[in-house]
């Protein structure tokens, strides 16, 4: 009986033996691999776009991966699905809990993204904001549009490219972020002391082409003699162009709305939009991985770096071929 039991024993040692054995070397190979990857990059960045496959984004991401390959920066670019403050602030609170060395994120509300953008800096994970500010937080740096000063221009664009009375429609990305609003405060202040000019609505795309479409198509069921559209978001000109075409063709409004995109630029150049607010977001996407790396190198990089703003009209597309930020010709 004794030596039943001894064998037993022996026994069991050996099969733990080799348990701990086995799963011991698959940590090990495991380990060796992450530490591989971390030799391999200076530092793990994440870029948290407004929504992950709109192609402005894209282009955000392309001059961040570009710097990132140049600095040997191991970056990932994670963001909502369709654009949406929960699960934006879902996925901003997944990054600080992982092990990042920065984050590159819109501000896009403060009650919802400051305490978290601090909750980072205080994990000492370094936060830069991209496209949208949030002075009020803790941010170190800014690096996007003066979403104020691109409002602005874009008021001023209108005055000087129509006569007479205008009532304008505006369509807006979304009502609840921060350069959403900036853009129509700025383009308010601007028409201020214009009393022909008049803004008649306001309705929110959610910075898609079909909600653009749907908003301009309620903006003029509203006020069927809406004149002119401002969009303060990338895909709202094409939206709103696509539902003059379609149904109003011989409306032809005045129609002045943001960003370069190559479709964009194709109804610039087509004549269906008259002005486009120009931003650099490849440069945006490029300068906040420089500027994470120099705040990590111990530099105090200047806060706001504003990339620069204008307004394209046809004749400017001509003069600048080739040089636009995503350097397609529209046709
Ligand atoms: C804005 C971005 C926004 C994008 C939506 C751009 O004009 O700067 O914040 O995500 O439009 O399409």
């Amino acid at each position: 009986m004794k030596n039943r039991i001894y064998l037993m024993i022996i026994l069991l040692f050996f099969v733990s033996l080799f348990f701990v054995v086995y799963y011991g070397k698959e940590t090990f190979l495991v380990n060796k691999t992450v530490n591989k990857e971390q030799k391999e990059y200076t530092y793990h960045f994440v870029l948290i776009p407004e929504e992950e496959d709109n192609e402005y984004w894209r282009t955000v991401e392309k001059g961040a991966r570009d710097a990132a390959k140049k600095y040997r920066v191991y970056l990932e670019y994670i963001g909502p699905s369709r654009a949406n403050m929960e699960e934006h602030v879902q996925v901003l609170d997944k990054v600080i809990a992982g092990k990042v060395d920065g984050i590159m994120v819109q501000g896009i509300a403060d009650v919802q993204f400051t305490p978290l953008i601090n909750k980072a800096i205080n994990k000492g994970i370094s936060v830069v904001t991209v496209d949208t500010d949030l002075p009020e937080s803790e941010r170190e740096a800014y690096i996007g549009t003066d979403n104020y000063l691109a409002g602005y221009i874009a008021g001023k664009a209108l005055i000087e490219d129509t006569i007479g009375p205008q009532q304008v429609g505006v369509v807006i990305g979304r009502k609840d972020a921060e350069h959403q609003q900036l853009r129509v405060d700025g383009f308010k202040d601007a028409i201020e002391e214009e009393e022909r000019i008049e803004i008649v609505g306001i309705k929110e795309s959610k910075i898609s082409k079909t909600g653009a479409v749907q908003a301009t198509y309620d903006l003029l069921k509203e006020n069927p003699d809406i004149t002119a559209f401002y969009g303060t978001s990338a895909l709202d000109g094409i939206g709103i162009s696509q539902v003059i075409r379609t149904l109003k063709p011989n409306l032809d409004p005045y129609i002045i709305a943001f960003d370069t995109l190559p479709e964009t630029l194709k109804l610039l150049k087509k004549g269906e939009i008259d002005a486009l607010v120009v931003q650099h977001p490849y440069e945006m996407g490029y300068r906040s991985v420089e500027t994470l790396i120099h705040i990590k190198e111990g530099n105090h990089p200047e806060k706001l770096q504003y990339t620069e703003t204008g307004i394209w009209r046809i004749e400017d597309l001509i003069q600048q071929k080739g040089t636009y930020s995503n350097e397609d010709d529209p046709e």
